[in-house]
């Protein structure tokens, strides 16, 4: 009886580690397929945001390295429905909006996404000149709340990393948010947290100074 018992103990554990082995190979080869997926969507991206996705000025392109999955996707989905890129005054969101048409689903999107984050984040040297970083410290204070004290920013509100990011395409981004170019359709829920905050700055030498200290964190 005993021997009988050990063999079928022996031949279940052995048939649950084939079934595990099966399982894990399925789980496996997905992680790969979605992988390779995402890089050959990113191949459509590189003309303006580099094959090491930090941007190319002259595109108008900004880094995509630094920003979360989650932030990623969820522009891509806005460009895609136009609710970000749209306005007739938003000249580098004009140019993204066909791009996100290439992604077919949202797994595309973030087979994509999971790619870019793949491919890690470094610093931007600076390249607006006059910001004041002091002054931009106290007004960073208003910031932080969203974007965190290391500028790291915060998925569950929706508030992207502002850290190794470039400082022009941050300041078009906040006249384009006080200027309702980006973040006034109805159904950008995240970008109607940000527009008021870009009201905020008073001038473009405020924006100026509140960059220049951003561009000190993260390093
Ligand atoms: C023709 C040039 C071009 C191509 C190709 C392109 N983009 Fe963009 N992308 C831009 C520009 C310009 C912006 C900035 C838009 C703005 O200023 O609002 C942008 C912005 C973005 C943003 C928003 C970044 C942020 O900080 O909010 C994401 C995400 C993005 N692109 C992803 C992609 C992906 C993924 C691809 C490939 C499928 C791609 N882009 C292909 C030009 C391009
Ligand atoms: C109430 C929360 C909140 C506060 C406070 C806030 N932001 Fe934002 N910010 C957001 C959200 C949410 C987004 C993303 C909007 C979207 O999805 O288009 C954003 C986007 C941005 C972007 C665009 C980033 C990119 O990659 O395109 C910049 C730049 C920015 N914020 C700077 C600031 C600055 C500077 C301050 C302080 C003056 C500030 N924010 C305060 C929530 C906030």
């Amino acid at each position: 009886m005993k021997s009988i018992r050990s063999h079928a103990e022996f031949f279940s554990s052995k048939s649950l580690l084939v079934a595990l082995t099966f399982i894990s190979a399925i789980l496996y080869g997905s992680a790969v397929k979605a992988d390779t997926r995402g890089e050959n969507l990113y191949r459509n991206c590189t003309i303006c945001h580099g094959p090491d996705g930090q941007g190319i000025p002259l595109q108008l392109a900004p880094a995509l390295t630094g920003l979360s999955e989650k932030y990623i996707v969820e522009q891509l989905k806005k460009f895609k429905s136009g609710v970000r890129g749209a306005h007739a005054d938003d000249i580098a969101g004009l140019r993204m909006l066909p791009m996100a048409q290439t992604m077919a689903t949202e797994e595309d999107m973030q087979a994509v996404a999971s790619y870019i984050v793949s491919l890690g984040s470094s610093p931007i040297e600076p390249s607006l000149e006059g910001g004041d970083p002091v002054k931009g410290q106290a007004t960073y204070a208003t910031c932080l709340a969203c974007h965190g004290p290391d500028g790291k920013g915060n998925d569950l509100l929706n508030a992207p990393s502002l850290v190794n990011q470039h400082d022009w395409y941050q300041l078009v981004q906040l006249k384009n948010f006080k200027s309702g170019v980006r973040g006034s359709n109805p159904q950008d829920i995240a970008g109607a947290q940000m527009r008021p905050m870009s009201m905020l700055l008073a001038d473009e030498q405020m924006m100026k100074d509140v960059l220049a200290y951003i561009s000190t964190l993260g390093k």
